[in-house]
């Protein structure tokens, strides 16, 4: 039931701050002596010692939820201490890449029945080491599969270009690398602030969706462009990946999301005054190394986007670029906030592209095939 909306995919992008209520509820609790709020996933504290001691943690997964787990590297590797390496399912096959019994393998899955996914969960079974599934779907072959796990509880996503599913997933995995991390006086003060802003999440999510009109007025802008590329970096480089994956599924335009640190290295040849490129700013510890690459293709007359944290509009491209404003949120979880106005965007210029925005051309919602 699509209620007050004309698409699902509408429908899922506005319901993310009751989404994201929903993965957390009962999740973050109060305990201890300090009756401070802290992590509890019930499907994994058996489990806690053991992925203490791996030696490796591996993400595995395909489209969007690679994206989301790139998007949570970053805040498991600091809160764990542990490598923290990233696999598309597929591409782990055709490697037949080495899997070890010290090593943890999370494997990330709206459905649960991806067949890559499920593949790589076979051969990791296979090679002994422990497997935790992170999914939407209770009784679907990944949660089946796998010794343990979280539902990400999002509810059924429809949609064939996934968007409430990415944001949960981050969320969920933030609180997997909270529930990790050694609770120590010195890893409190960055722990606290985590939590407050996962709690603060929902109100923010709502905020930014006030964007929806501004972000109908720049599809509009970008109708007719035949390509659009975002470049990101840090926490923000999985919102570069998934707002073009976003654009290119839905709005069947050309889009790709680009490193910021490479752009030195072969994405500058393509900058002009024609094509139009999206750049993630908000304040984290790479936003003066965003601000240079803004100058650098300001300085190649380069169209651009600028996603910077609220009031940064004019202090970060001055008058000569379009702006997207959005409400800071600690740093790790700023790519839920960042790729917002990214799906509305999609989503909008999927609508004026007149294209099918459920049922893109040539997709499937889950790919049970290799
Ligand atoms: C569970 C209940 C929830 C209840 C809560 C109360 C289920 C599905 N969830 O939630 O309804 O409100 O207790 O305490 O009954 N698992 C996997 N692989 C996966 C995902 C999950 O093995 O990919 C396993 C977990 O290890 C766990 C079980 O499935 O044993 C349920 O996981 P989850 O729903 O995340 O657990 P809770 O949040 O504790
Ligand atoms: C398909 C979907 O390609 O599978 C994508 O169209 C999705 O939206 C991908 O990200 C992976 O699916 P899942 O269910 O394993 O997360």
């Amino acid at each position: 039931n699509k209620g007050k909306y004309e698409h699902y995919m509408q429908k899922e992008i506005h319901e993310q701050p009751e989404s994201l209520t929903t993965t957390m509820r009962g999740r973050l609790i109060r305990g201890g002596s300090s009756n401070r709020k802290s992590v509890l996933l019930g499907g994994l504290k058996d489990h806690l010692k053991t992925i203490r001691r791996s030696r490796r943690i591996v993400f595995i997964g395909c489209g969007t939820s690679y994206n989301a787990a790139l998007a949570a590297r970053t805040i498991l590797e600091e809160l764990s201490g542990i490598p923290v390496t990233m696999e598309i399912a597929s591409d782990l096959l055709d490697r037949q890449a080495p899997v070890y019994r010290d090593d943890t393998i999370i494997f990330v899955s709206q459905s649960g029945e991806t067949a890559d996914t499920l593949n790589a969960l076979e051969y990791s079974l296979s090679n002994g080491a422990l497997c935790v599934g992170i999914t939407n779907t209770v009784g679907s072959a990944i949660a089946r599969n796998t010794h343990c796990g979280v539902h990400i509880n999002a509810g059924s996503e429809i949609g064939v270009a996934s968007t409430k599913a990415y944001t949960s997933q981050i969320v969920v995995m933030a609180m997997v690398a909270l529930a990790i991390g050694a609770d120590t006086i010195s890893t409190k003060p960055r722990r606290e602030a985590i939590i407050e802003s996962l709690l603060e999440l929902p109100g923010k999510v709502k905020q930014v969706l006030k964007l929806d009109e501004e972000m109908k007025d720049l599809a509009k802008s970008l109708i007719s462009e035949q390509s659009l590329l975002m470049f990101g970096r840090g926490y923000n480089y999985a919102t570069a990946l998934e707002g073009a994956l976003k654009v290119k599924e839905v709005a069947l335009m050309h889009s790709e999301g680009i490193l910021a640190g490479e752009m030195k290295h072969g994405p500058l040849a393509l900058v002009d005054e024609h094509l139009p490129i999206v750049v993630i700013a908000t304040r984290d510890q790479c936003f003066s190394k965003q601000q240079s690459v803004i100058q650098q293709l300001k300085a190649r007359k380069g169209r651009l986007i600028v996603m910077c944290s609220e009031g940064d509009g004019t202090a970060v491209c001055g008058s000569s670029c379009r702006v997207i404003e959005v409400p800071l949120v600690v740093d790790c979880l700023q790519p839920v906030v960042n790729i917002v106005p990214l799906q509305l965007l999609a989503y909008h210029l999927t609508v004026l592209r007149g294209y099918n925005v459920d049922q893109p051309r040539n997709l499937a919602k889950s790919v049970t095939t290799e």
